[in-house]
């Protein structure tokens, strides 16, 4: 397969990981036709919008890059068996959640949309085609995937009148970060890709390289990619529920965490990043790839090491619980009737996405406490925070942050949305009710300032 020409791409899934990528793949690539397919007839709408503040992904940058693209080289479509058969390259980028029942329920990865997109590469791919990993998997994935690609079953040989069906499997784990996914895929810290073969491995190393310094692009085995992955989210989720573990400790001795952080971040071999201490990490990806590396570790009888990984999602939880009963303690012990703020839903700022956002499960816990909650999100809509729930009784979704405090008895900033900075404080303390109480979970507020208002305020991780 030597000197093979790579003239179409295809990414099997348009999330939040395809739209971005295949986007930036496109803007750097205009030799090459990058088509994204997905099953999801709403959302290849969506992706194909004349109004692109509805693209299904919020990214900042991502609409010009649409507007550069679209229709040009870069095409959104729900044909997913007729570009499978015309790509030189397919990137799976669909979902990987984790198994909500059966063996590994609650832990491994649901690999059902990985098996399905590769038995229809298998029936469709025509000659030699490279099968890209782009979704996060555990390791040795990769080899289901080339016993379905080779099944009799799904590729009879001589079917499609295509004797020559031949592929390769090239891991090459995503790293992009919500919210800042472009300017990630655009100025990558490095590009892994792992492969069996090194000509495969070269060809999609040659996609990165026009945008890429070399010296960037780390190349190894197969299952170190996959591994790699899953290890590099562990690392950076450890580091926020260890800040976290330690913001309790401030709390109760006067240390403050923000100070903490900094004389801690400024020793280079710890680093600065990733020590903001908040109401614990959401996402689609960090609970989800921590579990999996426990469960890998259980399956290979490494039980101590799989406990190690646990308790960073323990902690996690047990910080959201923690912000939660604080809340309900300092507003006399009880929420029944009370009406409460929550600025932000989004599990980050920047991003529309609220996946595993901190948010929810700390409204669920004062749900259960009888709060009446009022949300405010810059952008997260009405029906995707009432998803969440399972009732609309005591949620209500408000269109400013005025709004959602009027005649509240606290406000709780979940997400560091930046125009939280910059609310009028003074106008909000007018319309709750009194004693009117800020929870600044992510630390973004003026503590003083809020106190001269009148407000009574708790921070993280200060006393
Ligand atoms: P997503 O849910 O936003 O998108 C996945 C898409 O795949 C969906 O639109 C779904 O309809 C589609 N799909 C599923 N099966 C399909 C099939 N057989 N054919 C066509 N389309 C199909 O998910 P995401 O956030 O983009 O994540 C994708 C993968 O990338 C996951 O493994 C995730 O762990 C990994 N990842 C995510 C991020 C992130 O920031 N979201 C970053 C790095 C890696
Ligand atoms: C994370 C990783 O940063 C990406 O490298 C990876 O590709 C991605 O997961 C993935 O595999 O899905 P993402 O979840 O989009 O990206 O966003 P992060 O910036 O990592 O934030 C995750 C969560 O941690 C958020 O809830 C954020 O608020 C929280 N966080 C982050 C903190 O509480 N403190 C910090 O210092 C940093």
């Amino acid at each position: 397969m030597k000197n093979k020409l790579i003239k179409n791409i295809c990414c099997i899934g348009a999330g939040y990981v395809g739209g971005p990528t295949m986007s930036v793949i496109a803007l750097n690539c205009p030799n090459l036709r990058v088509d994204v397919v997905d099953i999801d007839k709403e959302k290849i709408e969506a992706w194909n919008t004349n109004d692109l503040s509805k693209l299904p992904v919020f990214e900042p940058g991502l609409e010009k890059l649409i507007k550069k693209c679209r229709g040009i080289n870069l095409f959104f479509s729900n044909n997913v068996e007729e570009n499978i058969a015309k790509a030189d390259i397919i990137f799976i980028s669909v979902n990987t959640p984790t198994k909500k029942k059966g063996i590994g329920a609650g832990f491994a990865s649901d690999l059902k949309w990985i098996e399905s997109s590769a038995r229809q590469i298998a029936k469709f791919a025509k000659g030699h085609t490279i099968v890209v990993e782009k979704s996060t998997l555990p390791v040795k994935t990769a080899e289901t995937i080339k016993v379905i690609l080779n099944s009799s079953d799904q590729n009879p040989s001589g079917n499609n009148g295509n004797k020559n069906k031949t592929f390769s499997i090239v891991s090459n784990p995503e790293f992009l970060a919500e919210g800042s996914a472009i300017n990630d895929l655009q100025y990558p810290d490095r590009v892994l890709i792992g492969g069996e073969d090194d000509n495969s491995i070269k060809l999609v190393k040659d996609i990165y390289m026009k945008w890429v310094d070399q010296s960037k692009i780390i190349t190894t085995n197969l299952w170190s990619s996959e591994l790699s992955k899953l290890v590099a989210n562990a690392f950076l989720a450890q580091r926020i529920s260890s800040i976290n573990s330690i913001s309790a400790i401030c709390e109760s001795t006067g240390a403050n965490i923000s100070e903490v952080a900094k004389a801690i971040g400024t020793d280079k071999r710890i680093g600065s990043e990733f020590l903001n201490p908040g109401p614990g990490f959401g996402g689609s990806c960090f609970k989800k790839d921590i579990l999996n590396l426990v469960y890998l570790c259980n399956y290979y009888g490494l039980k101590e090491v799989a406990d190690y990984w646990e308790k960073v999602v323990s902690i996690n939880l047990w910080q959201q619980n923690r912000i939660s009963s604080l809340v309900i303690i300092n507003l006399f012990g009880t929420l029944s009737d009370k009406k409460l703020a929550i600025f932000g839903f989004s599990f980050k700022a920047n991003t529309n996405d609220t996946r595993e956002s901190p948010s929810i499960n700390i409204s669920k816990n004062l749900l259960k406490e009888g709060a009446k909650l009022n949300f405010y999100d810059p952008k997260v809509n009405k029906k995707q925070i009432l998803s969440e729930f399972n009732t609309e009784s005591n949620v209500s979704i408000c269109n400013s942050a005025i709004k959602a405090a009027e005649g509240a008895d606290a406000v709780l900033v979940l997400t560091e949305w930046k125009e939280f900075k910059a609310l009028d404080w003074k106008n909000i303390f007018q319309v709750m009710r009194k004693p009117a109480w800020i929870f600044d979970a992510r630390i973004i507020l003026d503590k003083s300032l809020l106190e001269d208002i009148g407000f009574k305020v708790w921070s993280l991780g200060s006393s």
